[in-house]
């Protein structure tokens, strides 16, 4: 399902779960980004949205998503940027009650061929981003309260060869912050919980090539890739006030990639 055909083929009526929200989402670049079809998800659910993105393409996001959804160009290794991107969200629609930090790169080196460069550029990016994203939103979140939804991915829990080691670690480092910003702030009414993704059909995952593509796949217990949208309402839940008892938890959405290895 891409960001224009989404909500209108979508299976699920809205049930108004994120009502009155206001939520910074990061990652929203070109249609079919799991960080695009969420943002539309979150709009469908009620929520106003500053829609972020590094590479430009977050325009045409907020323009498909309509008034509720604004546009902001962001590198979130920048934290003068980061502070911008809250600020901006304040200023557009008065204040911040969700976090959902999708942006990320991929790794595509394994063992001996990682270089020092694409250590730093997933480092900086998945470790630093989220930290300074989670850093700003509770800065401007407290003292109402709110949720942070980081994304990890099933790689952290370094299951498999195919996965990067930089990217493992550096998505391992997510989880950790994950857990660290959810034990410092529960006690002012902020929620911080991270979704793991399993192989997801993404745009950039539906060029990958038809060998890969099948080994990939088998990989779930359900034998399918996931769908950007399969992500997507996992995070709205969890945005949602339906998991008020939920927080620090980094939850799986692999089809059963890794409960083969339980
Ligand atoms: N698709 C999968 O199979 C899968 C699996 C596990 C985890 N994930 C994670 O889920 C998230 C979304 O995945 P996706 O497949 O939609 O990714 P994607 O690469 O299609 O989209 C990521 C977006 O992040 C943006 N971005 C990159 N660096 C940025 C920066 N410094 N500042 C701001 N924006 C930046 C990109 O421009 C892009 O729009 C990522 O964090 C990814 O690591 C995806």
């Amino acid at each position: 399902m891409t960001i224009e055909s989404y909500p209108a083929q979508s299976p699920y009526r809205a049930a108004g779960l994120l009502e009155d929200k206001v939520a910074v989402i990061t990652g929203v670049g070109a249609a079919e980004t799991i960080g695009a079809v969420t943002a539309a998800l979150f709009v469908q659910e009620g929520a106003q949205v500053l829609a972020a993105d590094i590479s430009g393409a977050q325009k045409e996001t907020a323009v498909a998503l309509g008034t509720a959804a604004a546009p902001f160009q962001v590198d979130i290794t920048r934290e003068d940027e980061v502070e911008a991107m809250f600020a901006q969200a304040v200023e557009t629609f008065g204040r911040v009650d969700i976090l959902v930090n999708m942006a990320g790169t991929p790794g595509g080196r394994r063992g001996e061929e990682v270089t020092v460069e694409e250590y730093e550029s997933l480092t900086s990016v998945h470790l630093l981003g989220t930290l300074l994203t989670n850093k700003h939103a509770v800065r401007v979140m407290a003292p109402a309260g709110g949720a942070i939804v980081n994304f990890s991915s099933a790689a952290s829990f370094n299951i498999d060869k195919l996965n990067s080691p930089a990217y493992s670690a550096a998505k391992s480092g997510i989880n950790s912050l994950t857990k660290s910003f959810a034990a410092h702030y529960g006690a002012r009414g902020i929620r911080v919980n991270a979704v793991a993704p399993g192989f997801t059909l993404s745009k950039k995952n539906q060029r990958v090539p038809a060998e890969y593509l099948k080994e990939l796949t088998g990989k779930a217990a359900l034998g399918r890739a996931g769908e950007p949208e399969e992500q997507a309402h996992v995070a709205a839940f969890l945005a949602s006030d339906r998991a008020s008892y939920v927080t620090g938890v980094v939850v799986p959405v692999d089809g059963g990639w890794t409960v083969k290895l339980a």
